[in-house]
Order: structure tokens, then sequence, then C-alpha cells
């Protein structure tokens, strides 16, 4: 696999921890895994294994790979590369995206497929994630082309965000050392300008999205960014299949960030968590707090996740008689509004603008609800952590956020969460008043943390539809005839 985050190592967002527990569900299954990412400042975990040089944009750079064992037949190799790398941010400094991105992430995908191309055990399929592993095909068919070991190998390319396209200056490619026979409607030309996001799209043997509901949706205008045709194009090779999340570090009964361990059964050390994440937010926790229903959010805070809706409805929202605790980091104005809207109720909202896994833990243990307004949302793995911790959702009806909470009907006392499908903050807050009105009859409330922790999240199921995909893939390639090979760039 090729990410350019994985958890613990480097984070911004879901496709860290998926980077890892995939990888780790694929070990269950028997398989073997390298997932190769970035030597990140700060990192230092890795053994040096060996060295990998290539010259991309003019410049030769050499970099160390450092290998360390995530778990049972999983194992990350570091692309050590000081001058790509070691930088105070993954992607960008201070919301500017580093000007060298392409380049930076040219060059793991060749890091990448080097290491393959010499790997002491072969190789079956390469995984490239988002759009940052867009070009791993490019380069396998045009500068491995003649490789007889990673030569023919099949390509799987996993979208995590459409929004995020890795779009850059034609001008790019002869730098990155493609060829223009692939600047095609087809290959990797979107709109006169090279798309690396295309690139993985077009050139995949099979494209993946990170739930059903999202794969639908991206063929469509109105969240296909200007990928819709693309993707109905690929629709025969998109598969939709819902991340899993990670029950080993997303476990309320062994979970040591938490004050007391709890469980669908012994559901007490909740209340636990919702002093403990009160006192942590500097919030009341009397009796009277203790009592009120306690809203929280753990976010990127960016138009994506919706809070331009939270914006529109801000007063009656936090008037409607519940607590509110956001963590969240990302675009300013939002930090803004959450900064303001705590100033002016000390005693129920409390924001902290920042990144604090220990924080984000003891939200999804100690809130009663967790608040997901998503634009678009691919998957989403906070709402799947927070079944898991009796916190019920409130959610809008999109992409993995549709395939993942389940109406609550409280006639038959199914269900796990509240959904409204319109964007629109009167939506918003008409979902939020039904779990109000809900979390006051505290039998059914009840039933509904009970529903959503006995869920079943677990990546096992996914990791088996993501060995259909491979085995797939390789079948599909060894039955195909041979044919002309482009010519090495
Ligand atoms: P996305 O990848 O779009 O941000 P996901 O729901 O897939 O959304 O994943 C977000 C991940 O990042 C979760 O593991 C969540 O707990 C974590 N996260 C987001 N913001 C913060 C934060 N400010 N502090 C700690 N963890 C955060
Ligand atoms: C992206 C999406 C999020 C998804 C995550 C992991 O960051 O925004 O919905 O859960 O990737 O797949």
């Amino acid at each position: 696999m090729i990410a350019s985050e994985v958890a613990p190592f480097s984070k911004t967002g879901g496709l860290a921890d998926v980077a890892a527990a995939l990888p780790l569900a694929l070990g269950r299954c028997g398989q073997q895994v390298t997932v190769v990412t970035p030597r990140y400042r700060g990192i230092t975990a890795g053994q040096w294994v060996s060295e990998v040089s290539a010259t991309v944009a003019g410049v030769t750079f050499t970099a160390g790979l450092f290998a360390e064992t995530l778990g049972p037949g999983v194992t990350v190799v570091f692309v050590d590369c000081p001058p790509l790398y070691d930088r105070d941010g993954l992607y960008n400094s201070g919301q500017v995206d580093f000007a060298d991105n392409p380049l930076r992430f040219a060059f793991l995908t060749i890091a990448a497929l080097e290491w393959a191309a010499t790997a002491a055990t072969p190789v079956h399929v390469v995984h490239g994630h988002d759009w940052q592993a867009g070009l791993a095909g490019a380069y396998l068919r045009q500068h491995f082309a003649r490789d007889a070991v990673v030569g023919q190998l099949p390509v799987v390319f996993t979208i995590h965000n459409l929004a995020y396209q890795g779009v850059a200056d034609k001008s790019w490619l002869p730098r990155l050392g493609l060829g223009w026979d692939l600047f095609t409607v087809q290959g990797l030309e979107f709109w006169d300008r090279l798309s690396f996001l295309k690139a993985g799209v077009n050139i995949g043997d099979a494209v993946t999205t990170v739930s059903p509901t999202y794969a639908d949706e991206i063929q469509r205008p109105e969240y296909g960014f200007g990928f819709d045709g693309v993707m109905r194009a690929r629709a025969g090779a998109l598969t939709g299949i819902l991340n899993g999340i990670d029950t080993a570090v997303w476990n309320p009964e062994t979970d040591l960030h938490l004050p007391t361990p709890f469980s669908a059964k012994a559901l007490g050390g909740k209340r636990a968590a919702k002093r403990a994440v009160l006192e942590a937010a500097g919030l009341p926790m009397d009796d009277a707090a203790l009592a009120r229903p306690l809203v929280g959010i753990v976010s990127r805070l960016v138009d994506q996740k919706g809070f331009d809706l939270v914006a529109q409805v801000a007063e009656p929202l936090v008037d409607s008689g519940a607590a509110f605790v956001v963590l969240g980091k990302g675009d300013s104005r939002y930090e803004h509004m959450w900064r303001t809207l705590a100033q002016r109720h000390p005693d129920t909202v409390a924001a902290y603008i920042g990144v604090d896994e220990r924080m984000a833990h003891l939200i999804e243990g100690g809130a009663d609800l967790f608040l997901m307004p998503s634009r678009y949302e691919p998957c989403g793995l906070n709402q799947m952590y927070s079944q898991r911790y009796g916190t019920v959702p409130v959610v809008r009806a999109t992409g993995g956020l549709v395939d993942s909470v389940q109406p609550w009907n409280a006639a038959e006392q199914t269900g796990t969460g509240f959904l409204f499908a319109d964007y629109s903050g009167d939506a918003l807050l008409g979902a939020v008043h039904d779990a109000l009105a809900t979390f006051g009859r505290p039998a059914e409330w009840k039933r509904l943390q009970v529903n959503g922790m006995k869920t079943d999240f677990s990546w096992d199921r996914s990791a088996r539809a993501y060995l259909k995909v491979y085995k797939g893939v390789i079948a599909a390639r060894r039955t195909r005839r041979p044919r002309a090979r482009p010519a090495r760039a």
C-alpha cells in the first residue's frame, strides 16, 4: 500500500486510521502487507533496511527506507528523505500547500514501487490511497513496464475524498518523468491540468471508495466535484466498501483515556467519562450539568463537515438545552465561530481548538450525542466510534453516514441514531430536537445506546471485501492477453 499518512505515526484525518487498521485486518486474514509512507518530521520509528534513489524534476533524491512492524503480517516502510518530508506539516504550512507536493508524492510512489521491485517476498497487488498515490499505475505502466517482477502488477486505487484532486500545472508531467501520451481525457488530463486523482481513477485496475452510498453519490454532479463524469465512466470498476474501525483502539472496555471502563452491559462508567470531559473542557460539573445532555464534536473544521449549517442556527442550537464540547482545527472562520460561541455561553459551550487524541477519546466516551452534519462524507469514522461508546450520533444522511447510522424507530425500538436529509440549518435543528426529546425518555435512550454499542463495525468484513477486489484484479491480469506496452518515458 502507498499512503501519505499512517496512524499513529502521522495523521490529519481518517485516512491515517484506515491506512493502519485495514492492513492489520488483512494481516489477521493471513495476508502480508507493507505500507509505504513518508518519514515526516518527528517520526523516529523504523530500522534502516535499504536505500532508494530517483531523479524527479531534475533533482536526484536518495532516501533511506526504514521498516517497522505494525502487527502480524504488517510492516510500515518509511521513506526518509528530509528535503521532501522534514517539514512542519504533512501537506501544507499555515494552510498554504507546499508548492512541490507533486514532486513529494511522486517520489513517495516511485520509492514504493522500487521497494516492491526488490522485495524479498513477491508483491501481488499495489494499493494506492488518495491522490498522493494516484500516479502508481502511471509509473508502473511507463517506468516499470519491462520489469519482470512488477511490470504487470495490478493496481487498486481507493478514493477517501474526491474533493482533494492533486491538480498541478501540466508542465509537471515531463518533470515527473511521465509521457504526454498519458495527458488525455481518459488518462490524467483534467481541464488542461494534470490530476493525480484522475490518474489513480483512470489507470487503476479497480477503484474503490469508502462506502457504498458515496460510490453512488460521486457519480452525480452534486457530489462529483467535477469528477462525476469520470466516475460514471469507471462505474464498472468502482466498488464502495465501508470502512471499519480499529476496535482495539476504540473500545470503552479497555480505553485508558477513560476514567472508568464501561460496556453495553455496564454503562455506569459513562457518567464518570462525562464528568471527566466536562472537567477537561472547563464546563460546570454539578448535578444539573451532569443531567444536561452533552453534545460532542470531533472534527476537522472545514466546509465538508457542515459547519455552515451550525452557523445558520448557532443560537437556537446552543439554546436547545444541551451543552456542547467541540474539539477541532481547520478554517479560521469555523474556529472563530466556536470560540465566539464558547465565550458567549461559557457554561454550556466549550471549544478546544487543536488536535488532541486523549480529548477525542474522552469526548467519544463522555458525550451523550455526537453531531456530524456533513455536507458530504465519504465514510466518516467518528459516528462509528460514537456508537461503540454509547454516544448517539446525529448526522446528515450522506455517504458513509447513511451506511453506518440506522434511524431510530421508537415504535420498533430499532436504530442507532438520528439522520436528516436536507442540507439546511432547520433540518439540523429538527434532528437535534428529536434526539434531545428521546434523551428525555431514559428507557428509550438506553435502548438506542445499546443498539449502537452492539453494532459490528470491525474491519474483518471490509477486509474480506478488499481481498475480493485484490483477487479479482489479479485474476483479470492473469487472463488478459498480452498487449503492446507503452514505451518507457
Ligand atoms: P476525515 O478523515 O474527513 O477528517 P473521519 O471521520 O474519517 O473524517 O476521521 C477523522 C479522524 O480524525 C478521527 O479519527 C477523529 O477522531 C480524528 N480527529 C479529527 N479531528 C481531531 C482533533 N481535533 N483531535 C483529535 N482527533 C481528531
Ligand atoms: C476521508 C473522508 C472520511 C473517511 C476517511 C477515511 O478523510 O473525509 O469520510 O472516513 O477519509 O476513509
